[in-house]
């Protein structure tokens, strides 16, 4: 990923000229990973924010979609034998190097995120970052009595690998079934799959709701749609 100096990356991404966006960075309105950057020919390491005023500044052609991701298709570029996320994608906002942000299960449905930006990618998709992601799911057989309180102190999985700290709701249980939600605070592979067996159930159906600050809400099963700018910028935040 190249590192283009700030002054040539703020008149990129908002159309203005190179003295005018160094005029802002020495004016102090500019911040680099909420650090602010008075010097324009500093470089913007990849996986940075950029911001003027608050607001984030991303380079031209940059999108960053919602999907309401059916079930059967699998969450990767390329398969050589399922359907991709990519090919649900309608042509008109199908861009070139469009990746998913994070990944659900085939069998999964709910909120994807898909984005050509690959410092956003890089960000949300960090380690370090925890952005919580809330699912809507169902399990067989009868969880513990103690598994909200077993999530909220992390639960272990089978192979000893101990989860921070999630909250699990549980709406309703009987005649050896759940119904609930969980929220999860990392992206471990079939992690909410694998908390439910830890606790004695399997899930049953597995559909996220909620991606950081954003809501799946009313879109469709299989639509798509851009963010807004406020959504994007909401990403960024925190
Ligand atoms: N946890 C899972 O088990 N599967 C998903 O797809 C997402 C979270």
């Amino acid at each position: 990923m190249s590192k283009p100096r700030l002054d040539r990356y703020l008149a990129h991404g908002m159309g203005i000229s190179r003295s005018d966006a160094q005029r802002l960075a020495r004016r102090g309105r500019v911040t680099i990973a909420g650090e602010v950057a008075r010097d324009p020919s500093m470089h913007v390491e990849p996986g940075l924010e950029v911001r003027v005023d608050d607001a984030v500044v991303r380079l031209p052609g940059q999108v960053v979609l919602m999907m309401h991701k059916p079930a059967g298709v699998v969450t990767a570029t390329r398969d050589a034998v399922h359907e991709t996320v990519l090919d649900v994608v309608p042509a008109a906002l199908r861009v070139k190097d469009l990746s998913p942000v994070g990944r659900l299960d085939k069998d999964a449905t709910g909120l994807l995120l898909l984005t050509n930006d690959g410092q956003l990618l890089h960000r949300l998709t960090h380690p370090r970052r925890h952005v919580p992601r809330t699912y809507a799911l169902t399990w067989q057989g009868a969880l513990p009595a103690d598994a909200v309180a077993r999530v909220a102190a992390g639960v272990e999985l089978e192979d000893g690998t101990r989860c921070r700290a999630a909250e699990l709701v549980v709406h309703g249980e009987g005649h050896g079934e759940g119904r609930g939600e969980m929220t999860v605070h990392e992206g471990m592979y079939h992690q909410v799959k694998r908390m439910i067996v830890a606790l004695g159930g399997v899930v049953t159906s597995l559909h996220r709701i909620r991606y950081g600050p954003l809501v799946l809400g009313e879109l469709a099963v299989g639509q798509t749609r851009a963010l807004t700018e406020e959504e994007v910028t909401s990403l960024g935040a925190g």
